[in-house]
Parts: C-alpha cells; sequence; structure tokens
C-alpha cells in the first residue's frame, strides 16, 4: 500500500522531469508484465455432428506421439507421371483412361511390378516416420483393392493383385499405423457433376446436362458404400482414414456435399440417392442403415478420420506447402499435409526430371513448425507406375531420419506448448520434466530466453542435436541460455531445458 501511495504522488513530478522522465515512463509502458508461468493450455472437447462423436484423447494420442508419417499418391495416373489429376486436366473419359492399365501403354503402363511395399515401409522408419498412409482409391476411381462392386475398376482386375493386401501387410509387419486414403469423388461418374440430374456443373468432359445422371451419381455413391465398407472389413485394423473429395462437381466444401453422400451415423430412408438394402450395413440391435462413419465407428472404432467426406471429422487438414503459422491447434487437432515431390503428388515425370523436390533442411523446419503447434505432419511421397519412389526423395527422407535419430526426443511423446510459438523464429515441445525450444532459420543470435515456469527449477540444459551442455544465468524468473551452437543444425537448433518434476505440474496449485 505505501509504495502505491508513493508512487501516484510521485508520477505527477515525474512527469516534469522530462527528458528522463519520458524515458522512464517509455520503461514502464514497454515492459509488458512476465507472467510467473505459461496460460492453461484449452480443453478439447470432443463433438458430436450428424450422430457421430468425435474420438477422445486417448484414442487420439498415438498420432500426436507419433507427429511424422508417410503419405502415398500411387495409382493408374502414376503410369502417363503427369500427376494425380491428369484425368480431370485433359478431360480424358473414362474409356481412354483404362488404357493406363494395359501393356500397350507402353512406358505409361501402370504395371506395379516393383512394387515392394516393404521397403516404403522401411524407407518410412528410416525417415522417423511411425505411420502410412497409401491412396487405396483416388478421384480417378481406381481401386488398388479387389473391390466386390460390380461398377468398380481395380488392381484385381488388371494386374491380378489386391495392392492395398499387400500394403497393409507389409506396413503392419513393420510396426507402423495403418493408413488408407479413399476418395469419394470419382471422375468415372458423369453424375459427379450432375447429381440431380438437372445441372450439369462445368467439366472438362464434355458432359452435358441429363435426367439420367441423377442415377450415376447415386451409382457412385453406392460403389463408395461397398468400397468403404471392404476397406472397414477387409484388412484388419486401420488406423487412419484420409477422406478426400466430397465436395460435388469440384465446387463448394466437403461439408455441403454430406446431403448426398450421408457420411454421419445412418443412412436416411428418404435420401434421394438411396444406397439399395442388399448393400446396406445394419446397425446391430436397431437394424437401422448405417452411414459412412456409422460403419467406421463399427468396424474400425479407433481409426482416426479426416473431415473431407462431409462430416467434422476426428482431425482437419492444413494441405499444401506453404509455411505453418499461428497459434498452437489444442482444442481442435490439425494435420499437415503436403508433397515431397514439387507440384502435383502422384509422380510427375517433369517434375523429377527438373529435380523438383523439397529438401531435407526444408522438410526439418516443416517437421518443427508442426510439432511446436501440436500439429502432425504426413508427407507425401510420389513412387513410379512399377511402385519405386524416386531416389532422390529417398534422399531427402534418410537425411530426415538420420537428423531425427538424434533430436527425435524432442518431437515424438511431445506436444506443442507451453507457450505459444513465434512464426518463423521459434516454438517449444514439451514431454516429461523438459521443454525442447526449436530456434528456427528465422532466428538470429546464440543466446535465446526461456520463460519463467512457475515453481519448477531448471535442473540442466543441453543442446539436442550435439548432446552439449549448456550454459544458463537467471533472468526475469526464467533463464537466458548462452552460447548455443546455431550452425550444427541452422534449420532447428534444438535445446532441452531439463526441469525438476514434470512439465504439467506447472499447471497444478
Ligand atoms: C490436393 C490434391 C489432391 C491430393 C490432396 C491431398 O487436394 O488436389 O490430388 O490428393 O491434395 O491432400
Amino acid at each position: 500500500m505505501k509504495t502505491l501511495h508513493m508512487i501516484r504522488h510521485s508520477l505527477p513530478r515525474l512527469l516534469r522531469l522530462v527528458p528522463v522522465g519520458a524515458v522512464f515512463l517509455a520503461c514502464i509502458a514497454s515492459a509488458a508484465p512476465v507472467p510467473d508461468k505459461p496460460p492453461l493450455p484449452p480443453v478439447r472437447v470432443p463433438k458430436t455432428e450428424q450422430g457421430v462423436t468425435q474420438l477422445s484423447d486417448e484414442q487420439m494420442k498415438w498420432l500426436l506421439d507419433a507427429k511424422f508419417g508417410m503419405f502415398i499418391h500411387w495409382g493408374l495416373y502414376s503410369g502417363p507421371g503427369k500427376g494425380e489429376w491428369l484425368m480431370e486436366n485433359q478431360g480424358i473419359s473414362p474409356e481412354k483412361y483404362r488404357k493406363y492399365a494395359l501393356p500397350e501403354s507402353g512406358n505409361d503402363y501402370f504395371d506395379a511390378k516393383d512394387f515392394h511395399p516393404e521397403e516404403w515401409a522401411a524407407l518410412a522408419r528410416e525417415a522417423g516416420m511411425k505411420w502410412m498412409c497409401l491412396t487405396a482409391r483416388h478421384h480417378d476411381g481406381f481401386c488398388l483393392f479387389d473391390s466386390p462392386h460390380p461398377n468398380a475398376f481395380t488392381s484385381q482386375q488388371t494386374l491380378g493383385r489386391d495392392l492395398v493386401a499387400e500394403y497393409v501387410k507389409a506396413v503392419r509387419d513393420a510396426g507402423l499405423k495403418v493408413g488408407l486414403y479413399y476418395s469419394p469423388l470419382s471422375w468415372r461418374y458423369r453424375g459427379y457433376y450432375d447429381v440431380t440430374g438437372q445441372e450439369m456443373l462445368p467439366n472438362k468432359f464434355g458432359y452435358t446436362q441429363n435426367p439420367s445422371d441423377k442415377e450415376s451419381a447415386r451409382l457412385m455413391k453406392e460403389e463408395n458404400y461397398v468400397n468403404v465398407k471392404k476397406l472397414l472389413t477387409g484388412y484388419g485394423k486401420i488406423d487412419h482414414l484420409f477422406w478426400d473429395g466430397g465436395w460435388l462437381g469440384q465446387k463448394g466444401t466437403d461439408a455441403a456435399g454430406a446431403f448426398f453422400h450421408e457420411p454421419g451415423q445412418y443412412l436416411d430412408p428418404r435420401n434421394e440417392w438411396p444406397v439399395p438394402a442388399k448393400y446396406q450395413d445394419l446397425e446391430p440391435g436397431t437394424n437401422k442403415p448405417l452411414g459412412i462413419m456409422g460403419m467406421v465407428r463399427k468396424y474400425q472404432p479407433d481409426a482416426i478420420t479426416n473431415l473431407r467426406y462431409g462430416w467434422v471429422g476426428d482431425i482437419t487438414e492444413e494441405e499444401g506447402g506453404r509455411e505453418t503459422k499461428g497459434p498452437i491447434r489444442d482444442s481442435v487437432y490439425q494435420d499437415k499435409c503436403m508433397t515431397l515431390q514439387r507440384g502435383a503428388w502422384g509422380y510427375d515425370k517433369r517434375a523429377q526430371s527438373e529435380g523438383k523436390t523439397v529438401s531435407a533442411d526444408e522438410l526439418v523446419g516443416y517437421l518443427a513448425n508442426c510439432a511446436v503447434r501440436n500439429m502432425t505432419f504426413l508427407l507425401n511421397v510420389s513412387p513410379d507406375r512399377h511402385g519405386v519412389i524416386p531416389e532422390f526423395q529417398q534422399q531427402q527422407l534418410r537425411q530426415v531420419g538420420a537428423w531425427l535419430k538424434k533430436t527425435g526426443d524432442a518431437f515424438y511423446g511431445t506436444r506443442g506448448g507451453p507457450w505459444q510459438p513465434a512464426d518463423g523464429q521459434y516454438g517449444y515441445t514439451y514431454k516429461d520434466s523438459t521443454v525442447f525450444a526449436h530456434l528456427l532459420k528465422g532466428y538470429a543470435g546464440d543466446s535465446f530466453l526461456i520463460p519463467p515456469m512457475g515453481r519448477l527449477k531448471v535442473v540442466s540444459v543441453h543442446d539436442v542435436y550435439t548432446g552439449k551442455p549448456l550454459a544458463f544465468t537467471p533472468r526475469d524468473g526464467g533463464i537466458t541460455v548462452t552460447g548455443i551452437d546455431r550452425e550444427s543444425s541452422p534449420a532447428d537448433t534444438v535445446i532441452a531445458v531439463v526441469y525438476d518434476q514434470p512439465v504439467s505440474n506447472v499447471w497444478k496449485n
């Protein structure tokens, strides 16, 4: 009280003492109070939408712990090698597009002859990745699995092989989590652009409006239902499902296509695009026909799904190679997906010959930017028509893996925080009694200030990459770390601050 009283009385006098007073006041104004501990992380409350509830934190744990996964875009389009959108880009009819499944297309023939998924899995492990996700069917509608639907176009028909079965076995055998990508969008159905049969949306295939398009759209949905059920029931435990392409006629949002796809818990008996009774999967007990996520939760209750079938998803996606920015995503889980080959996700001969590949150093930056925001990172590779991941892509992955061998402790099993990151500069992860500060390329300098951690005491500080101890001195309730070597690991210099008790204690009274 006495001090406050004194300040109140002396301030007017100080104001008159210019310039000394001005400097003094400026100091008071700019020195924002340093909180004595990090703010409480927000609580994530699983949402229920369309009758389906998001997975619990316990069910999401493996993904957040895993941090880094391998995405694989591979399919018929890997034959011509012009990216996975070739069919649409060039408006190639389904009849013509089939040729890539036939030896007569020569160097454009998708023969899968060197497909050894155990090599992919070994590479993923070497890269420090903990799960894999393969395009079981992309937008061209070609299934890499043996679909029981009469309209399906599959690798079983063209190669006599269920490639998904081979992949799933190899991934599981390697001790990695199994992911599958599936696109409800299929360019093999003209009805995709005209689900009502009354309005043909712009398309490159030359389709014009026809009332029969409504039935074509319904068939597309029916095939999806049968395919999804096969993927959920035919391949053992699936850990991750990446839906992609719920939007209709390549317009609007995935959520806006939900009235058609029925991605929720049940199928509506009054829906205008009905799945016939013979294909319907019923809920035990009620005998109500299940929707897409209804089937997922019935057969794969722990599979983590994203939002692109039109249901809210257990995770959202940040897609593409722009730098990840902004605050920690801790009330909504977010995955970043991007492709190692610059440009297309599927094999692109041109990008390959021009060496358009993201470098290992850049990948480290991407991974760090995800981890400090509590996000996961799904990095795509583009195998060629034989099933081989281009050597240059492999090299980048191996380099990241070698780096993670030294620094993995600052990633696996950590959570983003406890403090917010500074875009392009630095951020933090934590686990047990350690906080890891990640100093990125944009942060200049060889010293770093670690904010206060309440009653937690710093025991030691070291450079995670070199393993060397670092000097530190008390500062503003926290510490200043000095003499940091910024050269050994410039893309992400990782500093471990070890406390005398678990970091989570900082939020306990
Ligand atoms: C983009 C691409 C698509 C790819 C997807 C992966 O949407 O257009 O082909 O499968 O990204 O997230």
